[in-house]
């Protein structure tokens, strides 16, 4: 089966939602995404956007704060777009009918978090992302120009190594038409062919043992790029968050930085506060240095976890500030009002990814990519808390205008492009090879290649994962392709470009802290890491 638009867009989270709503006004929109549709990093987000609203704060501070947490490595530019354009952005969702919290007076209710140094985070309570999720997709219902494939995961990009094959032109000259996609319920591949493709993928949390993502997060868009030729940049800088819920149940479940900006204080076992001893923002320090201090007072007291306590704070205004946490920490026996919560570091968030311009273009003609997937310099060496949600709608909205721009231009000849070709491959029962290299994967990431670095420690990793990916390639090519192959292939390249990127970095610089390496050295590593596929 062969679906054709104008657009084809790849993720359903706020990257792709957004765009898909402002690109529907252009021309025809075809939606992929491989789960149900709300299933996204979008819908589980909780402390809400950054954005200036506050008279008291500036451009200039949430800039500053930006570039401070970034360790010198943010694109002013970048920062300076999120930054002076989140205003109207945030306005859009509250139009769209995303009913952010608000004051007695009618303002919105400005939260804040580690980094910041003015309140600027608007959310709803703290399920902000569910909010902002449901508002989208409702929207996007009432579009009649969009058409959203549930269940349908992209596998390849279509380029001119599909037509040409074997013999591609150079990278330089290379378009893309749209993606292989494979419809999970009916187990077919279909094409998907368009004018122009907008990669919204989210992130990669689940290459990591323990993350905060939800299942969906495998890298896929980054991992897709790569073998389509793209750049890909800043990969070492995966963010732990420090505080997700410390419980063998809670599958990493977050306990939202909003939580300290309302004075909870991170303790230890004995009821000490001690993030004095490693900032002067405390508690609200920035989160690599958060995490990286809990991760040194856990190796010094042999403990598994530290506690964050709010219980000093007015239950009534805990519960009603923060219903969704309460509640589900209750689950598990803990009442936040009365008690510290468990809390450890875990995968969070990807700097890096596939490299764009501030127009959310890849290197790939016909090709953008915007949200967690892309790379647009915003985030530098540490992303600033809640910036996130903020990168995508902004980029979202730069990449749905040069997009619609892009494809007046475009006549591609459709008809020269061939269906997916599965000959020579069989039916693998054999899921437990899946799950078992899934699962290696994602051990060798967090003993290996987490918080603190070594060259040992990443040499062996690089070696594992390498045999790894050739196994995983191996099995892809003799198999008929599914979902679980599909994220496993994803998982192995996107665990490579991490390691890879962490050993070409020889310094420590935010979020990648190696023990070789303790300090800054600017003189050699104040520039972007990039990783391209060497056969171009
Ligand atoms: P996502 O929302 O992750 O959407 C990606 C979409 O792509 C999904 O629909 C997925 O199914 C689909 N997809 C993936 N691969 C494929 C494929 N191969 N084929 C088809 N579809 C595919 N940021 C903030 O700024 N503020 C916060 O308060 C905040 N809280 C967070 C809390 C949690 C628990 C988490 C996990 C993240 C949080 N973040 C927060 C980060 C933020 O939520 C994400 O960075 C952001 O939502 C990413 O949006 P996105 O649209 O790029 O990707
Ligand atoms: C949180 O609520 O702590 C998450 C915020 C973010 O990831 O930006």
């Amino acid at each position: 089966m062969t679906s054709e638009t104008d657009f084809l867009i790849i993720g359903s989270g706020i990257a792709g939602l957004s765009c898909a709503l402002k690109l529907s006004q252009f021309g025809s929109v075809a939606l992929v995404t491989k789960k149900h549709k709300a299933e996204s990093n979008t819908n589980y987000a909780q402390g809400g956007i950054a954005s200036v609203f506050d008279p008291g704060d500036s451009y200039v501070q949430h800039t500053q704060d930006t570039l401070t947490a970034g360790a010198g490595l943010c694109h002013q530019d970048a920062v300076r777009l999120i930054v002076e354009e989140g205003p109207t952005r945030v306005k859009e969702l509250f139009e769209l009918g995303v009913r952010f919290t608000k004051t007695k007076e009618g303002r919105f209710d400005l939260g804040i978090e580690g980094g910041h140094r003015a309140h600027r985070i608007v959310h709803v309570k703290d399920h902000t992302g569910k909010d902002v999720e449901t508002a989208l997709l409702e929207a996007v219902k009432q579009e009649p120009n969009i058409h959203v494939h549930e269940h349908h995961a992209a596998i390849d990009l279509i380029t001119e190594h599909q037509v040409f094959y074997p013999h591609p032109p150079s990278q330089a000259q290379l378009h893309c038409w749209g993606a292989y996609v494979l419809d999970s319920n009916e187990g077919i591949v279909k094409k998907f062919l368009a004018k122009a493709t907008i990669i919204a993928t989210g992130g990669c949390g689940q290459v990591y043992l323990h993350s905060t993502n939800p299942k969906i997060a495998t890298g896929d868009g980054v991992a897709i790029c790569y073998r389509a030729g793209a750049p890909i940049a800043n990969m070492e800088f995966m963010q732990f968050h420090p505080t997700t819920l410390f419980h063998p149940e809670a599958n990493s479940f977050l306990i939202s930085e909003a939580v300290r900006g309302f004075g909870a204080v991170l303790v230890n076992k004995k009821g000490e506060s001690f993030m004095e001893k490693y900032h002067e923002m405390a508690s609200l320090a920035p989160r690599d240095i958060v995490a990286r201090s809990i991760d040194t007072e856990m190796k010094k007291t042999g403990d598994l976890c530290v506690y964050l306590d709010i219980s000093h704070k007015d239950p009534a205004q805990v519960k009603d500030r923060f219903p969704l946490i309460y509640e589900n920490c209750l689950r598990y026996k803990i009442d936040i009002t009365k008690e510290p919560i468990p809390v450890v570091p875990a995968a969070h968030y990807a700097c890096g990814g596939v490299v764009t311009d501030l127009k959310g273009r890849t290197s790939i003609k016909g090709l953008f990519a915007c949200g967690e997937v892309a790379f647009t310099g915003v985030h530098g060496a540490n992303r600033l808390a809640s910036n996130s949600l903020l990168e995508a709608l902004v980029f979202a909205h730069h990449a749905s205008l040069e997009a619609s721009e892009f494809v007046r231009d475009v006549h591609p000849d459709f008809q020269v492009i061939p269906r997916w070709d599965d000959s020579g491959t069989f039916n693998n029962e054999e899921w437990v090879l899946i799950a078992h290299d899934a699962l290696e994967i994602k051990n060798l990431m967090w003993d290996y290649v987490g918080i603190v670095r070594s060259n040992l420690r990443l040499e062996r990793a690089l070696s594992r994962i390498r045999l790894i990916r050739h196994e995983v390639e191996n099995y892809y090519r003799r198999t008929r392709v599914t979902e679980g192959i599909i994220e496993l292939r994803n998982l192995a390249v996107v665990a490579q470009l991490i390691i890879q990127s962490a050993l070409l970095r020889k310094e420590s610089r935010g979020l990648h802290y190696t023990t070789d390496y303790p300090q800054k050295n600017d003189e050699l590593f104040l520039q972007d890491t990039i990783i391209q596929r060497a056969d171009f």
